[in-house]
């Protein structure tokens, strides 16, 4: 069965409170399509509460953008899975290629943190890409691989996990892959998560991220084995992201 698509924005570190205003127009679009799919935004942490409340009565899902592998403890600076859902988050992204980049996550650290996530009930959206050195020695598959392999845990399932697919050299940068390479891509994930997973492989959501706008949404997101976006920039303005969702299929 083809999962329901879920189009999750990505805020990163933008949005104080100015940003509420863009989150509700969200929350407002994102509500008249909620048989088509399920719309997602992934919060800073300082803005989840205020959004649980600004969001209350609409359809729309938050998130958090990281937790840390404990629950509460002596972590200064750090969030648990139990905070972010304490203050509404539903989702946590974990293992993003900013976070393995800056604070050297590794695979191991992601599957930890997806044991707190489902510990607590969050979903977790954990992320793979290869980097432009890594697709042009043609290796992207196998680092794809590596990545699924060391960062979800065998109790990873189609209700607690969402896997994204993001090639590092496309955030940001308004590169895309071409649809071929993104279609290839996806079917890879696919049929690593359906070896390993059985079932519950076959229904995960995969989900495309990077420089994915209005103007190739509708394109990407009608590829097969494509179950959704991860959108970083084009979240941030209310009118893109409902573009974005106006274009699933
Ligand atoms: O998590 C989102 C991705 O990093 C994509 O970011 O849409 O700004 O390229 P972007």
């Amino acid at each position: 069965t083809t999962p329901k698509p879920l189009i999750a924005g990505n805020w990163k570190m933008n949005g104080v409170t100015s940003g509420l205003t863009a989150l509700r127009t969200i929350a407002e679009g994102v509500s008249q399509h909620t048989d088509t799919f399920d719309g997602l935004i992934c919060l800073p942490a300082t803005m989840i509460e205020r959004g649980t409340r600004l969001c209350n009565g609409t359809a729309l899902l938050l998130g958090g953008q990281d937790c840390h592998f404990e629950q509460s403890g002596a972590h200064t600076g750090d969030i648990s899975a139990d905070m972010l859902q304490d203050a509404g988050a539903s989702y946590v992204i974990l293992g993003h290629s900013e976070r393995r980049a800056d604070h050297d996550e590794t695979n191991t650290d992601v599957l930890k943190k997806s044991l707190a996530a489902y510990e607590t009930g969050l979903t977790a959206i954990i992320c793979v890409g290869e980097t432009r050195a890594e697709r042009e020695e043609g290796r992207a598959m196998e680092i794809v691989s590596n990545q699924l392999e060391g960062s979800m845990s065998k109790d990873a399932n189609s209700q607690n996990t969402v896997i994204a697919y993001e090639p590092v050299w496309a955030i940001g940068t308004g590169l895309v892959p071409s649809n071929h390479d993104i279609e290839a891509m996806h079917g890879h994930i696919r049929q690593v998560l359906s070896e390993r997973f059985g079932v519950e492989g076959e229904s995960m959501r995969i989900l495309y991220g990077g420089s994915l706008k209005p103007s190739n949404a509708e394109e990407i997101l009608r590829t097969k084995n494509v179950n959704g976006g991860l959108i970083g920039g084009a979240s941030l303005k209310s009118e893109d992201f409902l573009a974005i969702c106006a274009a699933v299929p």
